[in-house]
């Protein structure tokens, strides 16, 4: 069907056209010149009339002019030029003469486009709804995804659809689950393994605990006091002894302390102040980490299991906590994958592994320098060749460390209102144009531009609804009061109905 023609100057990678009919915004079109049929993409449409133009000031004119002119609307557009057909969509080497007949792509042309290998159908095309949208997994994988949008746009509904198609695939999926929303999850291909955000000190490095304890490298007479005492808690914590290892850590500082003697030497009142130092940051990190640090528990890393969604729930976790984790697990996994790889050891992570992070502003942060975008960035930049993916899920992709974000070279971005986060995306993705980045704001919930290697073109898809269960959704505030006041209501009723029970007089 034709539905234009090119018109004014034409380029290689777009064209302008004129329609009778009303084309949609992402809909597919052939052209055929140069002996080639190239496909392009609606990216823009106008409507406009020759006679009702904008310089009218007297609503009473528009029916006389439409009475006397007629329909004159015209529907104005930018085509983008994605490729010719038969050669692997490259771009021609010659633009479109004006005049060009655009036709609508047929389903058959969008079907074969949208075809791949191991199909993972994250949903179907805006405009043509019965085209479904598969996507690469492997691309996916290793070149990682951002998936960002505002508040309640279908992100998360997004990464259930994603995981729960990888699960078909024995998907191996680690979840920074920062809002227990996946804890409950409930996958149709596959199963959750829940993960209790815990760590053993016995899998640390000795680094690792001094960060956490807030000793510098620089304060070497505070180190030696607590690397000695380390020494002792790890050791007894390897050898299975059940004492917690902070008290031993702590317990070792005290006795030195009030014995006032260390390795047989009498302590001088300096070296005292220096120890209550160290005792005082150890109380710190019980404190803040206590609930982290278990010497019950088996490695993160191990608990890991092929072809379930893994989730370690951060929900109860504060931010300092998270990071903690997050850094420990992508570390050890990035070591545990290099050595694997390179030195065919039978130990380590023996599988690839996709790591989602949500809240990936917080725990890759523009402007502070943490462990955990550390590691994010480490995975981001070298995860690829090592099997390890990276899906970084926000809602301000502003606040988002940059570097993390522009390694990942797949996106799908749902609603995005706020310009600051759509410049910051655009220059994070070079296949983002303008006029893309104009749809944004006008994007419903779960509709989304699909950007990067893991599809051949640029595609605005209507996610799938995740048909399992999640928790996350929006309570409904005013039934929650309801049931209140209604279970408040009956306790009473209850009550009195005990106390005449008892002979009482209400
Ligand atoms: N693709 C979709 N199809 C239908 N409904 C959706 C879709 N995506 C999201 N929703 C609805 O919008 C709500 C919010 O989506 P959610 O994924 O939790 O948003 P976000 O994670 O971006 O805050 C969901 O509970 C669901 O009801
Ligand atoms: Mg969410």
């Amino acid at each position: 069907m034709i539905i234009g023609r090119a018109i004014g100057e034409t380029s290689l990678s777009s064209i302008e056209f004129i329609s009778k009919t009303s084309p949609k915004i992402g809909e597919y079109v052939t052209l055929n010149y140069d002996g080639k049929t190239v496909l392009g993409m609606i990216e823009t449409l106008i409507h406009g009339s020759v006679s009702l133009n904008s310089d009218i000031y007297d609503p009473g004119t528009v029916d006389m002019i439409k009475a006397i002119e007629g329909n004159d609307t015209y529907i104005k557009g930018k085509v983008k030029i994605l490729g010719d057909l038969d050669d692997n969509l490259r771009i021609p080497r010659t633009p479109a003469s004006p005049g060009t007949e655009i036709y609508l792509a047929d389903n058959d042309i969008l079907n074969k486009i949208f075809q791949v290998k191991n199909p993972l159908k994250i949903g179907g095309l805006i405009s043509q709804e019965n085209i479904d949208v598969n996507i690469n997994i492997n691309k996916m994988i290793t070149r990682h995804l951002a998936i960002l949008a505002m508040t309640g746009a279908g992100k998360s509904n997004t990464v259930c659809v994603i995981i729960d198609e990888l699960l078909k695939y024995n998907g191996t999926m680690v979840i920074f689950d920062m809002h227990s929303e996946y804890v409950d999850g409930e996958f149709n291909n596959g199963e959750v393994n829940i993960i209790i955000p815990e760590i053993n000190p016995i899998y640390m490095s000795f680094s690792e605990i001094r960060r956490l304890t807030n000793i510098s490298s620089s304060a070497y007479i505070q180190e030696r006091y607590f690397r000695e005492s380390y020494k002792i808690a790890i050791n007894e914590a390897r050898e299975g002894n059940s004492r917690d290892f902070l008290n031993v850590l702590k317990g070792n500082l005290n006795n030195w302390y009030e014995s006032e003697i260390f390795r047989g030497k009498e302590l001088k009142s300096g070296e005292k102040t220096k120890i209550m130092d160290v005792i005082n940051k150890v109380e710190d990190l019980e404190n803040k980490y206590g609930s982290l640090l278990n010497t019950n528990v088996g490695d993160i890393l191990s608990q890991i299991q092929l072809g379930k969604a893994n989730i370690i729930n951060l929900g109860q976790s504060d931010e300092a906590t998270a990071e903690v984790i997050v850094s420990h697990v992508l570390r050890n996994a990035l070591n545990s994958r290099k050595l694997f790889i390179h030195k065919k050891t039978e130990k380590g992570l023996k599988f690839p592994v996709f790591f989602i992070v949500e809240e990936a502003h917080i725990l890759a942060p523009k402007n502070r320098s943490i462990n955990s975008k550390l590691w994010i960035s480490r995975i981001a930049r070298e995860g690829r060749k090592f099997g390890l993916g990276l899906c970084l899920v926000s809602q301000s992709p502003k606040s988002l460390d940059p570097d993390s974000l522009s390694q990942a070279n797949n996106m799908i971005i749902l609603r995005l209102v706020e310009p600051q986060d759509q410049r910051h995306v655009q220059s994070a993705s070079e296949s983002l144009s303008e006029d893309l980045l104009l749809q944004l704001p006008s994007l419903n919930i779960g509709e989304a531009v699909v950007l990067g290697l893991m599809v051949k073109i640029p595609t605005l898809v209507k996610i799938d609804e995740f048909k399992g269960r999640r928790y996350g959704d929006d309570l409904d505030i005013v039934n929650e009061w309801n049931q209140y006041k209604s279970n408040q209501e009956k306790e009473v009723e209850k009550q009195k109905q005990a106390f005449k029970g008892l002979g009482g007089n209400y």
